[in-house]
């Protein structure tokens, strides 16, 4: 059997925990100083100091991975993402850089709406190529575990390919995915007008063949002025839910709708963006233990006001970080620029950006128990940094200083 002990460490940054943490509890990361992690086959076996762990474990019978004196902590979770597309819109980008507005863009048939043509037009080979390219840059930052969304098909063909692709990536990587069917995206140019029936089709036609062929295990909507509203996005998502799905929700992004209430009435899983979120959503999110899924990357590439991540923690929420990796509002998968954001514009300390990208990200995939923390029984998924603390993470500005990924116990990704 595999079994290695990862000793010589600065640090075990452990982010233990088989729940999500709420408010001033995402500070807790559980530090142990010269600490070591003892691997059995795919799972963690044991961590704790390292006198302790080699007077318990016999180090003969173990692979010894000398960490160098640096920092280890678990690897970074990806939990929203949209890496499975066809084309690009670096035109698009220049024209938001000259003064264009996102949902103008879209409202003349660009933004999702050019990138739903790209992804028709690509065969699934195509999308497994590009998809897999991706989690390749993903995992030389350490991200472990990655959420991945349909969302441009927004017909049954091309939906159930975006599925299919992110099914065999996830066979063929090593890194996670856990997939969302997003389903209701966007309205298409023929539906204009007629949401309620688009809803409809998604609801009869799309998310039956979704939950049939088990292609999903989240579902999501954009709940936002100008596409869905609060009541289709609450009629899609309650069928979701009976049909087996559980729920996510872009929400609040642009306009305050109501998305992170609507997303509690429902029991989502997590509330995504929240951007315009209301004092009463941020009650009704933490008083629910729905996560607040931030993302810096869109805000900062939109240049919107940042989510205020810190009014969430402080009224006890718990609050997540993801790059939002899509080829429109946030074509970035740097999870060191997501922590620069977090650190320098949305007031989170260095442990509150940790618990955020690791344990409260494993939450917003449903997999806390799982993943997401350096704790005995969870996968081996561990990261060995470049330097001796986990605060190099927000003070080496933009710079990725993952030097060793282990993913199910094995070394998948040296830098
Ligand atoms: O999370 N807001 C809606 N959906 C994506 C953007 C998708 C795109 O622009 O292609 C988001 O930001
Ligand atoms: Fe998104």
């Amino acid at each position: 059997m595999n079994k290695k002990i990862i000793y010589n460490t600065s640090e075990v940054v452990t982010c233990s925990g088989f729940k999500p943490k709420f408010g001033k509890e995402m500070n807790d990361i559980g530090i142990i100083e010269n600490g070591a992690v003892v691997i059995e086959g795919e799972k963690i076996k044991a961590v704790g100091k390292e006198t302790e762990i080699f007077d318990k474990y016999n180090k003969d019978e173990y692979v010894l991975i000398d960490a160098g004196g640096k920092t280890v902590m678990p690897g970074f979770i990806d939990s929203h993402t949209h890496f499975v597309f066809g084309g690009y819109r670096e035109e698009e980008f220049s024209w938001r850089l000259r003064g264009d507005d996102y949902m103008d863009i879209l409202r003349r048939g660009g933004g999702i709406i050019s990138t739903v043509k790209s992804t028709k037009e690509a065969s699934l080979e195509e999308l497994i190529e590009s998809g897999k390219k991706r989690l390749d840059s993903m995992l030389e930052f350490g991200v472990t575990t990655v959420e991945g969304k349909s969302g441009y098909g927004l017909d049954l063909d091309t939906e159930i390919k975006q599925l299919k692709a992110m099914e065999e990536i996830n066979k063929n990587h090593p890194i996670d995915v856990a997939v969302t069917f997003l389903g209701p995206h966007a309205v298409p140019q023929d539906y204009k007008g007629r949401e309620d029936e688009f809803i409809d089709f998604q609801i009869e036609k799309v998310l039956p063949e979704v939950v049939k062929n088990n292609l999903a295990e989240f579902a999501d909507i954009f709940c936002e002025e100008g596409v869905f509203n609060i009541e289709q996005s609450r009629r899609f998502l309650r069928e979701a839910k009976k049909m087996g799905l559980k729920l996510k929700l872009h929400a609040d992004e642009i306009v305050q709708l109501g998305g992170a209430e609507l997303a509690a009435e429902l029991e989502a899983v997590s509330a995504d963006h929240l951007l315009q979120v209301s004092d009463q959503g941020i009650k009704d999110m933490a008083d629910k233990g729905v996560i607040s899924t931030l993302l810096p990357g869109t805000a900062f590439c939109l240049k919107e006001e940042y989510a205020n991540g810190r009014k969430m923690i402080d009224e006890g929420c718990a609050v997540a970080l993801a790059t939002d990796l899509n080829p429109g509002s946030s074509f970035t998968n740097s999870i060191p620029l997501i922590i620069a954001l977090a650190a320098l514009y949305m007031n989170l300390s260095p442990e509150e950006i940790l618990t955020a990208l690791t344990l409260n990200s494993a939450a917003a995939l449903d997999r806390v128990e799982e993943t997401g923390s350096i704790d005995p029984g969870k996968k081996a998924d561990i990261l060995i940094l470049d330097y001796p603390s986990y605060k190099f993470l927000p003070y080496y500005v933009g710079v990725n200083i993952v030097k060793t990924v282990i993913k199910d116990g094995k070394i998948v990704q040296k830098n």
